[in-house]
């Protein structure tokens, strides 16, 4: 769950004066998947892909411009953290060879994944992955409703080959949590899940995620719930304009696959409070710094004192087709690209000053409900 801000140095005060430092990348080196999720902002009903995916199988990473990228990012950090994702990042078509050279750089690789191809790769997930976060978004009717048929069963299959090798081989890693995010298809089945999970996973120990204390308990399997990313048709209009007279950026549409009209209505709010409350207490979660759900679903103007996203300070996004952001939701304000420019060219270059220097003092319109708006410097 998402946290206020703390006290202590503002985040406002921190940037001022923060020199860049790349401490993760993000990489989708392909957004193919063989999932059609109902809320997915690519494979959606209002995302690009479903519209053109002979261009998703197209636009995949060419792997080794990729890996000799990677090679100057990892000389600058050498702990570098990357998250693989998409689309399904087992789907990339170089997806092992993108790992094994990651690890040979040394770098920490976590994996955002659907959970369905697991099962063909426990050794190698086993060998050169930090944590995997895998998506399932309910009790099984919800899940398979929003996810496709069989496909709660398929995942629950490919944890247990995980659990177990995990057991044989006496080892923590990888940590293995589950992300549900709470979107109007799913959230009236919270109360449900976690018993639901318990009696799926009979031998394992199943935790919810507790941001303050998350080595507190043993576990096999952690469980976070994720509030959606949204913005409004308003909000959107803003940010194009702002982009525009800013930072002469012309954004992609893609901001609009983000666009949830109807979230006041779509949620009962006071029923999504109160069921997370009843979880959290009888799990023994500390919520005294959590946002307040119904807020952050009915007041997106409020940002909990969340004053400064310092992203754009430790982090960068490459897209499918080479394009590097230092977004990980909007592909608007290029930074340059993997095919034509270097690591230093991007991340020392005129760009990237001119656009953290605009985020010093101001905020972009639609940041108000990303999961990097609410991260404090210690995350990165
Ligand atoms: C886009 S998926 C890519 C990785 C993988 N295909 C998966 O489903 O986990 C990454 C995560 O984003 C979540 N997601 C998709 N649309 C979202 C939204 N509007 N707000 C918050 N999370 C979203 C998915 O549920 C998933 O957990
Ligand atoms: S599995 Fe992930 S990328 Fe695929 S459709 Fe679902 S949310 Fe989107």
């Amino acid at each position: 769950m998402l946290t206020k801000a703390g006290s202590g140095v503002s985040l406002l005060d921190h940037v001022q004066d923060l020199k860049p430092e790349i401490k993760q990348l993000t990489l989708f080196p392909s957004e193919l998947c063989n999932y059609r999720c109902s809320f997915c902002h690519i494979w959606g009903e209002t995302g690009w892909a479903l519209k053109e995916p002979q261009r998703a199988i197209r636009e995949q990473l060419d792997i080794n411009v990729l890996k000799s990228f990677l090679d100057d990012v990892t000389a600058v950090n050498k702990n570098l953290g990357v998250i693989i994702t998409g689309g399904e990042p087992m789907l990339y078509k170089h997806f092992t060879e993108l790992v094994e050279h990651l690890r040979s750089k040394k770098a920490n690789i976590y994996l955002l994944t659907n959970g369905s191809l697991i099962k063909n790769k426990v050794q190698f997930i086993m060998e050169n992955i930090v944590a995997l976060n895998i998506s399932i978004d309910g009790p099984e009717e919800f899940h398979d409703s929003i996810r496709g048929k069989g496909s709660f069963k398929t995942i629950c299959e490919n944890i247990d080959a995980l659990i177990e090798e995990k057991r044989k081989r006496n080892k923590m890693f990888p940590f293995i949590n589950i992300t549900m995010v709470l979107s109007k298809y799913n959230y009236r089945s919270i109360k449900d899940f976690m018993g639901a999970l318990r009696e799926r996973f009979k031998d394992a120990n199943v935790v919810l995620h507790d941001s303050k204390n998350p080595w507190m308990k043993r576990r096999d399997l952690s469980v976070n719930f994720a509030p959606l990313l949204f913005t409004s048709q308003e909000r959107g209009l803003a940010y194009a304009a702002q982009m525009k007279e800013h930072l002469d950026c012309d954004v992609s549409p893609a901001w609009q696959g983000f666009v949830e009209e109807t979230i006041d209505t779509d949620f009962d709010t006071a029923i999504l409070k109160s069921d997370l409350e009843e979880i959290w207490q009888s799990e023994g979660i500390d919520t005294s710094s959590f946002v307040d759900i119904h807020d952050y679903y009915t007041d997106i103007d409020n940002v909990f004192g969340r004053t400064k996203c310092v992203a754009p300070w430790h982090e960068m996004v490459i897209r499918r087709n080479g394009e590097v952001y230092p977004c990980v939701d909007f592909p608007d304000y290029k930074y340059g690209n993997i095919y034509e420019n270097s690591f230093q060219e991007m991340w020392e270059g005129e760009r990237a000053v001119k656009f953290r220097n605009y985020l010093k003092t101001s905020n972009l319109m639609v940041c108000n409900r990303c999961t990097r708006m609410f991260a404090d410097k210690e995350s990165f």
